[in-house]
């Protein structure tokens, strides 16, 4: 019987030598230690032998066992030893090399959009004036998009803004001014906000008009705010953008929203030119927001990154920033970390 154990370790020791991978090394550690293996079919034996065999036929099973356990144990890391010598070999990169877009190969590095930049450049300015970014939902519901910032159903205002209803009578928004909504539910007066954004409406496509474009809403509440506090803060958020010094202008104009309501034109290389919309926060919608009237004022702005965008690189066309042209967006390296 000892011969016969014998025998089998050299079997098994021979197979795991000869094993080439995991698979192989499993059927063995099967065929010889397993329940039905060919070890254990010795030790199943025992109880037949002489009482004076029983002891050594045991240890001398046991000590295979043991022996074939180690065996498997060493060809299984050689195994994974020679694998990964072998990714080293053939999977090697020298990461002293440049990178591939300096060598003019490969890949090249990406391009922040000219629109997030402003975005960007505008959230600092913003920040630095002590406003919060805020962000809202793309699909708003009719109270927050329309009936909250005083436009109720069936005022014609909501036929100015081509709206993108859906079925479930939520629609996408039409402008980010719903987030002065939000921002009165959210927090207590006074409230200093900003949200920079997408905005969706059913426009017929051409170079001014996209169905998806950008806006930036800024919101003040405090005591006894005047359009005087609200000149103050554009002219300063303007020049800052435009980086230039820039004459503004008032013209009187009606959104529900505000009153009294104005129209923002800037001088711009020279031109006036009609930027954005602002006025003193209704007080019906301060009320909408939970905001008691009588004790709090406010001014809303709300304007057009896109178009901020188009004079700040000279783009002549609105249709390319969604385009998702590589040609278009390559010209923006050396954008904010671009
Ligand atoms: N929400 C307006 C629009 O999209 C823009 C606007 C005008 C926002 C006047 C304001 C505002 O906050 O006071 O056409």
């Amino acid at each position: 019987m000892l011969e016969r154990l014998q025998a089998l370790t050299d079997e098994a020791l021979g197979l795991v030598q000869g094993a080439g991978d995991s698979a192989a090394l499993d059927a063995v550690q099967t065929a010889f230690l397993g329940k039905k293996g060919k070890v254990q079919a010795v030790l199943r034996t025992i109880g037949s032998l002489a009482p004076e065999e029983r002891g050594p036929v045991g240890k001398a099973a046991n000590a295979a066992k043991v022996e074939i356990e180690s065996a498997l144990g060493e060809r299984r890391q050689a195994l994974i030893d020679a694998a990964e010598g072998e990714l080293a070999e053939t999977e090697w990169v020298d990461a002293t090399l440049p990178p591939p877009a300096s060598t003019g190969e490969g890949r090249s590095g990406g391009t922040i959009h000219p629109i997030t930049t402003l975005v960007r450049d505008m959230d600092d300015i913003f920040a630095s004036m002590g406003f919060e970014a805020l962000d809202g939902p793309w699909v708003e519901d009719d109270y927050h998009n329309f009936t909250a910032l005083n436009i109720p159903p069936d005022h014609p205002a909501r036929d100015m803004q081509d709206t993108y209803w859906l079925s479930d009578g939520n629609c996408l928004r039409t402008h980010t001014s719903p987030v002065q909504i939000r921002a009165m539910e959210n927090n207590k007066p006074p409230i200093r906000a900003v949200c920079l954004g997408r905005v969706f409406r059913h426009e017929d496509l051409d170079a001014t008009h996209e169905n998806t474009f950008h806006q930036v809403e800024g919101f003040y509440v405090d005591r006894q705010v005047s359009v005087g506090h609200m000149l103050y803060v554009l002219r300063a958020l303007l020049r800052e953008i435009l980086e230039e010094d820039v004459e503004v202008r008032l013209r009187p104009s009606y959104f529900p929203f505000v009153e009294p309501g104005f129209e923002m034109d800037v001088t711009f290389r020279g031109k006036w030119m009609e930027l954005l919309g602002c006025g003193m926060v209704h007080p019906k919608v301060l009320e909408f927001g939970g905001i008691d009237s009588s004790q709090w004022s406010g001014f809303a702005f709300g304007l057009g990154i896109d178009r901020l965008v188009m004079l700040r690189h000279g783009v002549e066309d609105l249709r390319h920033f969604m385009s998702g042209d590589l040609r278009f967006l390559e010209q923006f390296h050396g954008g904010a970390e671009g």
